[in-house]
């Protein structure tokens, strides 16, 4: 009997192991991200060929007709395949369809709306269900990503795929004040969200160094607080209708009452200071606020809401609120004889006091408030929502007073950090100390691509692709967290997004261009592929940026988690776990330490030609002499050698040098080579 129960429960764990292993395989033979709730792959091919036609029936928007369309187009043009297809519309006819889209009816472009599909592949058909066109514009991003190629041509993988988001809300915030970003930008951006499954642009529209909406009640804003870059309302409808079009809700921010420079340009007496104001060029928290104190602030934004809240249907308003440096609040004696005889204790209330009063103003053109994680204070009423940047602390003490609440924290995508540490930054982790009912405060969060050093042709460099890691984290199960599957999936992930028109990848090669005039760009892409862009907030830190200063050099092309340094500081460790079995790998990394060893003799003279390069020259020399100290390293590795400690230290110091960051970028291979001298030193 003992022996039975042994054998039936080693049969179900081998039944468990081969599940697991055929989860794990399928997830790697498809390339989808996100990844979706279930998945069956039933590995055989629907093979595309010109024959191929879409169908859809039942209630939806019109806007699915669209997307079915610029699928196709699509399809045709990652394939050559002349689609016989041309535009769809709810009266096109389609005697037999290959693909079948049905759905119930149209989805509301708003919070929680069914999101879910349901797409099944046979090698015969394609049928997707889904409530809303909304889930159906999801499960056709899923089915543009099953397509696949063999010498036969082109095929989607049969596959029955169950899908629908883990939290309904996913943003992308665009700050368009600290430099100001075209709609082609936006646009481009929106196709990407899509592609990713995000459904928030939040877009952050006022700000110290500008006001970016044209705005008919006041004038004065857009026309003195915005150097003339601004979106005129004819702009801002046609994005909102671009982004519904994708099932994607714009909710804007006015950033009040500090970071807010540009409004009182032309409304000095609005301020908690006497002016005038001017834009603001420069980066960082700036004193100038709204007044609290005075009915006349009320008077404006009362105004200037009822105007905005028309233009912008969204249910959400994002009010900013963060950074209120008080200090003009501190030193005007009528907001502290105020707060006296209003029994207001501190300026955090005095701000609640303010967000009450504009909240009252919201509610009156039927907008819920949002706020950065400033505006939580206990006076305020639970409809509010909360949006957590300065820790994932306010996003517990948010969700635990029953607010609810997105993640914001561990999203910046401005401060160039790895796509691991975004990726395994969750909402809700599986020990998140909160209760169920608290845990349903929690809406999900928003990558933020904050300004300061980004311009339109760096923009999508920096957003893309670690915002598509981002994108399944707030999409996808909690359990999907293999970051080397994820990484796999983000390459290609991120180059299917070019299609969109995302400039991530080719402006790299322009920017090497400029910089080296034209000259071979290789040796150049050698440095800036191992080379990242300092982190966190170090950029300011070291050089004084303005508005106008350029955004061209090597930093602005390098990208954060430089691929190329990632995989060999992995294949690093591989290698370094079994050095004895790890002949191929010892050769893979031989032959990168060995180019960029020759690299610098190369690289020089351009560097000579191209006086915006001279930053990088003793980058270049160091990371020569670091590959040549690798190559000693694995060379020793490879004969059992074990130098003396002399050599060790005088490696480190070498190594510590080259680590040093300059032009304001990190030489990311430093870290691999370290583990190579200390292995081989026995340290
Ligand atoms: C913020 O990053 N100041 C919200």
């Amino acid at each position: 009997m003992k022996n039975i129960i042994t054998q039936w429960i080693l049969l179900m764990l081998t039944g468990c192991i081969l599940v697991t292993a055929n989860l794990t395989q399928a997830a790697q033979e498809l390339n989808l991200m996100p990844i979706p709730e279930q998945v069956v792959q039933t590995h055989s091919s629907f093979r595309l060929d010109e024959q191929f036609t879409a169908l859809v029936q039942g209630n939806p928007d019109n806007r699915i007709y669209e997307y079915t369309t610029n699928t196709l187009r699509r399809l045709a043009g990652r394939t050559g395949l002349f689609l016989p297809q041309d535009f769809i519309t709810r009266s096109s006819k389609c005697e037999h369809p290959r693909m079948e889209i049905n759905v119930q009816r149209p989805g509301k472009v708003e919070l929680g709306e069914d999101e879910s599909y349901q797409l099944l592949v046979t090698e015969t058909a394609v049928t997707l269900n889904a409530a809303t066109d909304i889930g159906a514009m999801r499960g056709l991003e899923t089915l543009l990503q099953l397509l696949d190629a063999d010498e036969k041509g082109y095929f989607f993988h049969t596959v029955e795929i169950n899908d629908r988001p883990r939290f309904p809300w996913r943003g992308l915030m665009i700050d368009a004040c600290r430099h100001f970003m075209p709609v082609d930008m936006v646009k481009r951006n929106l196709d990407g969200m899509a592609a990713v499954k995000l459904n928030v642009m939040h877009w952050h529209l006022s700000e110290d160094q500008g006001f970016r909406v044209e705005c008919n009640t006041f004038p004065q804003l857009h026309l003195q607080g915005s150097d003339g870059l601004y979106y005129t309302q004819a702009q801002i409808k046609d994005i909102i209708q671009y982004a519904a079009n994708r099932g994607i809700r714009v909710m804007p921010e006015f950033d009040i009452p500090g970071h807010a420079t540009s409004w009182l340009v032309a409304f000095p007496e609005l301020a908690s200071a006497p002016g005038p104001y001017t834009i603001e060029r420069k980066w960082g928290v700036f004193d100038p606020t709204f007044n609290p104190t005075i009915e006349a602030t009320y008077t404006f934004f009362d105004r200037f809401f009822a105007e905005i809240c028309t233009l912008f249907p969204d249910d959400y308003m994002h009010i900013g609120g963060d950074e209120n440096s008080g200090k003009q609040w501190d030193t005007n004696p009528d907001i502290q004889a105020f707060m006296q005889a209003n029994n207001i204790k501190d300026n955090h209330t005095l701000q609640s006091y303010f967000n009450g009063r504009l909240l009252a103003i919201l509610e009156k053109n039927h907008k819920k408030m949002v706020g950065w994680d400033e505006i939580l204070h206990p006076g305020m009423p639970k409809s509010i929502v909360i949006q957590s940047w300065r820790g994932r602390e306010s996003l517990i003490d948010a969700a635990r007073q029953g607010y609810r609440t997105i993640l914001s924290n561990g999203y910046y995508i401005d401060l160039m950090q790895p796509t691991a540490f975004h990726y395994l930054n969750d909402p809700m982790p599986a020990d998140m100390p909160l209760t169920d009912q608290e845990k349903q405060c929690i809406l999900g969060g928003e990558a933020t691509m904050w300004a300061e050093y980004v311009s339109p042709e760096t923009v999508d460099s920096r957003i893309w692709p670690r915002t598509a890691a981002i994108a399944e984290r707030l999409w996808s199960p909690g359990t999907v967290r293999d970051l080397a599957d994820m990484f796999r999936r983000l390459n290609i992930t991120s180059f299917r997004l070019e299609e969109l028109g995302l400039t991530h990848i080719k402006n790299h090669d322009m920017m090497l261009r400029r910089l080296t005039n034209n000259q071979d760009i290789v040796p150049l892409q050698t440095l800036v592929e191992l080379l990242e862009p300092v982190k966190i907030y170090t950029r300011g830190a070291q050089r004084d940026y303005t508005s106008y200063s350029p955004l061209t050099r090597v930093v602005d092309a390098a990208i954060a988690d430089a691929p190329v340094a990632r995989e060999f500081c992995e294949l690093v460790d591989n290698y370094l776990a079994e050095p004895a079995r790890g002949e191929h790998s010892a050769e893979i990394l031989k032959q990168h330490l060995q180019i960029w060893k020759d690299n610098h003799d190369k690289l020089l003279p351009v560097i000579k030609t191209s006086p915006i390069l001279a930053e990088i020259e003793s980058l270049s020399l160091d990371l020569a002499n670091c590959a040549a100290i690798g190559l000693t390293a694995l060379d020793n590795i490879g004969q059992h050698k074990r130098p003396d400690k002399k050599w060790l230290d005088e490696q480190l110091s070498i190594l510590k040098q080259a680590g040093a960051p300059r032009a304001q970028t990190e030489l990311m291979v430093i870290p691999g080579i370290e583990k190579l001298v200390r292995y081989t030193a026995g340290h």
